[in-house]
């Protein structure tokens, strides 16, 4: 299994619902590391330039709007196969799909306000990575139980 770098963004509602320790408990309990983690403010071109895939869809400018309408967290996850694995915890991108167990599945009622981001793939992770940290901001670290186990 490839060591991978995955991006995920907690949306604004997970902070407006007091929920982002446990979506992060969530993420470290399936064993991936947090190598960069903020709180911050994204404005409308950083918004845009993330989802650009998304441009001219009857959901974007909706999407732009909430992902803009308070605080998100962003952070960088490393482990085995790191993109998959948060994209199966983050469940179904439609909430109606989203099965019980993963994070829409029990968190999120709307498609639209999904409460979770995840890199699809290898390549947008890196580039995701790179519009929301600098290379400086991510830091890898070792299990310190690893020496007592
Ligand atoms: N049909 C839709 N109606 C409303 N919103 C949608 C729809 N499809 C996607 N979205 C919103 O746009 C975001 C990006 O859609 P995408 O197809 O990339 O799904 P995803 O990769 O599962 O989600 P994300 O990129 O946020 O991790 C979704 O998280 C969701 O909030
Ligand atoms: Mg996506």
């Amino acid at each position: 299994m490839p060591n991978e770098l995955s991006f995920a963004m907690l949306k604004p509602g997970i902070v407006q619902r007091r929920l982002v320790g446990e979506i992060l408990a969530r993420i470290e309990k399936k064993g991936l590391d947090i190598v960069a983690l903020k709180l911050m403010e994204i404005d409308k071109n950083l918004a845009r330039t993330h989802y650009i895939e998304h441009e001219g869809k009857d959901f974007y400018n909706g999407l732009v709007d909430y992902i803009t309408s308070g605080p998100v967290v962003a952070m960088v996850v490393s482990g085995d196969d790191a993109v998959s694995l948060l994209r199966k915890l983050c469940g179904a991108t439609k909430v109606e799909e989203a099965l019980p167990g993963t994070i829409r599945g029990d968190y999120a009622d709307h498609t639209r306000n999904n409460v979770i981001h995840a890199s699809d793939g290898v390549e947008s992770a890196k580039r995701e990575i790179g519009l929301f940290f600098s290379p400086s901001e991510l830091i890898a670290w070792k299990d310190g139980n690893d020496e007592w186990i």
